[in-house]
Parts: C-alpha cells; sequence; structure tokens
C-alpha cells in the first residue's frame, strides 16, 4: 500500500494549471489532496496551515503564482502585468516569519520581468505565451533545487549521528515541510537507511501539533522509532540521557545567528545548554536572511486564541473569553546553538558570514 512518503505534500499538476497539496491540517486521521486553482485558495491553504512548513510554503507560493498566470485570461499584456503584481504581493503577506515564501515569490518576479525583457520585440500574446511557459519552468527548478539541497543537509546532518542515536526534534521539518525528505528530518532518514536505527523523541508542539500529527505520522510511516513526549516532558528525556542530539528546523535566520523557528525551539536550545547537548538548527542557505540583523528583527506571526483554547479539544480547554498569547515562532539567541545546518556543511551560527562569500 502507498503511504505519504510516495507523494510530495506539494505539487503542480502536469498541465500547470492546479496546485496540488496534501491537507496537511487533516493529517494523521485522512490523506487527502487538495487542488488549488486560485491565489484565494493557495492563500488560505498557506495561512489554515494546510499547506506548511518554510520551504513547502515557499513552493507552494510559486507553483500559485505560475498557477495563477496560467489561468488567467489576460486581453493584454499591462492587464497581465497587473494581474501578476497583485498575486505576488497577496501570496507574499500570507505568512510573515519563514523567508523561503518571500525569496521564491522574488525569484519569480525577476523570472517574469527578464522574460517580459527578452520579448520585447513579440505581440503581447507571444510575451504572454512565453512568460507563463518561463515561470512554471520557474517554479519546478525552485522545487527541483530545494530536492536536491535536502540530500546534501542529509548528509552533512547524518556525519554528526552514531548508530542508535537518540534525536529529540521539534514541530515537523521533515517531508510533509519540504520538496522531499526534509531538513531537520533529513539525516534521520538518511542514518535509517545506513542501519543506524536512530531513536527519536518527537515533541507534540503546542499548540497545532505539529510534532504529534505530522513528524510521529511520517516517521513512523517510515519504519523509524520514533516517541512522542509532550512538550513539558523535553528536559526529563535529556536529563535521563536518553538524547544525545537536538534537531530542529529554520523558518528565518538573521545575519548574527539568531533562529526564528516554531514557538518552543528556543526552550529545547536552553535544556540541551544546560545538559551538554549539542543543538543544531537544520534549512536550506535561503533560510538565512542577510537584511535582516539579528533575531530581535524578525516578524513574528501571532496566531489566532482559538489555536490553544479550542483547537483539536471536544470542548474548550480554557475559559471563555480569557486572554491568550499565541505567537507561531519564537527565537533562539545565536550562543545557545551548537552550529547550523545548510545544504553548504555545518557552520558555527558567529560564523554565517563566511557562509555569504
Ligand atoms: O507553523 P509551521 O508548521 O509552518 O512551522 C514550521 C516550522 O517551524 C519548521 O520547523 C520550519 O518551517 C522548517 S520546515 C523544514
Amino acid at each position: 500500500m502507498r503511504n505519504i512518503l510516495d507523494y510530495d505534500s506539494v505539487e503542480l499538476s502536469p498541465n500547470g494549471r492546479d496546485v496540488i497539496i496534501l491537507d496537511q491540517s487533516l493529517l494523521p486521521n485522512q490523506e487527502k489532496f487538495l487542488h488549488l486553482t486560485t491565489a484565494e485558495q493557495v492563500f488560505y491553504a498557506i495561512t489554515l496551515l494546510k499547506v506548511r512548513g518554510a520551504p513547502a510554503i515557499g513552493i507552494a507560493g510559486a507553483f500559485g503564482l505560475a498557477m495563477c498566470m496560467n489561468r488567467f485570461k489576460a486581453k493584454n499584456l499591462q492587464a497581465f502585468d497587473k494581474e501578476f503584481l497583485r498575486v505576488k504581493r497577496y501570496l507574499y503577506i500570507s505568512r510573515p516569519t519563514a523567508v523561503s515564501l518571500m525569496v521564491t515569490l522574488d525569484r519569480m518576479e525577476r523570472c517574469y520581468y527578464e522574460t517580459e525583457e527578452e520579448a520585447k520585440d513579440k505581440s503581447d500574446f507571444e510575451t504572454m505565451r512565453l512568460i507563463r511557459e518561463r515561470l512554471t519552468a520557474e517554479a519546478r527548478a525552485i522545487k527541483l533545487e530545494d530536492i536536491q539541497k535536502c540530500l546534501a543537509i542529509a548528509e552533512a546532518g547524518f556525519s554528526l549521528l552514531k548508530p542508535g542515536v537518540g534525536i529529540l526534534t521539534y514541530c515537523n521539518a521533515g517531508h510533509l515541510a519540504v520538496s522531499r525528505y526534509g531538513t531537520a528530518l533529513s539525516p534521520i532518514y538518511y542514518a535509517q537507511q545506513k542501519g543506524y536505527m536512530p531513536k527519536v523523541y518527537s515533541c507534540e508542539t503546542r499548540p497545532m501539533l505539529q510534532g504529534s500529527r505530522l513528524t510521529a505520522y511520517e516517521l513512523s510511516k517510515a519504519g523509524i522509532d520514533v516517541t512522542l513526549i509532550c512538550d513539558n516532558m523535553a528536559s526529563d528525556v535529556m536529563r535521563r540521557g536518553k538524547i544525545d542530539i537536538v534537531f530542529f528546523g529554520c523558518d528565518r535566520i538573521a545575519a548574527n545567528g539568531d533562529v526564528a523557528n516554531k514557538v518552543g525551539s528556543s526552550m529545547l536550545a536552553v535544556l540541551a545548554k544546560h545538559y551538554g547537548i549539542p543543538c543544531y538548527s537544520i534549512g536550506p542557505m535561503n533560510t538565512i536572511d542577510f537584511g535582516t540583523k539579528t533575531g530581535n528583527d524578525i516578524v513574528i506571526e501571532e496566531r489566532p486564541a482559538f489555536e490553544v483554547t479550542d483547537m483539536y479539544f471536544d470542548k474548550p480547554v480554557a475559559p471563555k473569553g480569557v486572554k491568550v498569547y499565541n505567537p507561531a515562532f519564537d527565537v533562539t539567541p545565536a550562543e545557545l546553538l551548537t552550529g547550523i545546518i545548510t545544504e553548504k556543511g555545518i557552520v558555527a551560527p558567529g560564523d554565517l558570514a563566511r557562509l555569504k562569500e
């Protein structure tokens, strides 16, 4: 029987007219694929976490932009330009913290204007045809490059592991969150392939439970030894010596090495430091935002109260109207991390400038 690892969580249909996503908000209970055919559907799929994880939303944004232009019937090039910018700006603000979304949409915009310039002597009709073709190819290239990066990350992360290693992870930075394999989870898949039999502890990750709904799900489907813990059990498993290394993802890395990732990641980094356990944040190079100086400059998305008080419960678990603070991400200060792993290898957080060069 096929399972989710045989599919990609984000895809563009062969004719470029549908963005196909696995609806992650329904996992682990239902594996349902959605065909998105409008900018609004892509926007809400991203904001409602039907597609989530920094690289996956970047790819979904690029596919969404290509899909919208493939479907848009324009009278002339001016109308086509206007629609392109409308969709790009709209998708750009669907989630503010993960930089991949902005990086891929900006790359699509460069592709758009370069093609338009190249076709300046052609008819409007021919220019629009060429732009559609190039945008579709660019979006597919973004996804293929992401797969290559995840493979390189897998090898770099694997170099830190030994047989039987105990790994603590947070949220979901796996196959579901990217093109394929994952970032923080890709070294784990690689280690399993090499016969290392890693033992993974996955924090459930309140309030949206990506650790239990998604990480525990995809790892157990892949036959990996995974144990689910509540977030407040992390210190206990570390103290008992069950954890050799901590791996989590990243949504945006500031130039000084501060890392924004799912809220609660910084808690693991603090604990890891206390227990002397190495702690790594893992993601592709395009997660490093050299334009953002420190973690304090990263915009942190705040999400609705009902995710904390109601979501995933039969009945509310808090008094009606109670004040709720629900930031989706937190910042781990660079000094708490042992290193950052990208497709270029492993660097100390303070050494990011070297990667830029
Ligand atoms: O709110 P989410 O589920 O999109 O948050 C995801 C994370 O924090 C991931 O760790 C990060 O995006 C990296 S995914 C490879």
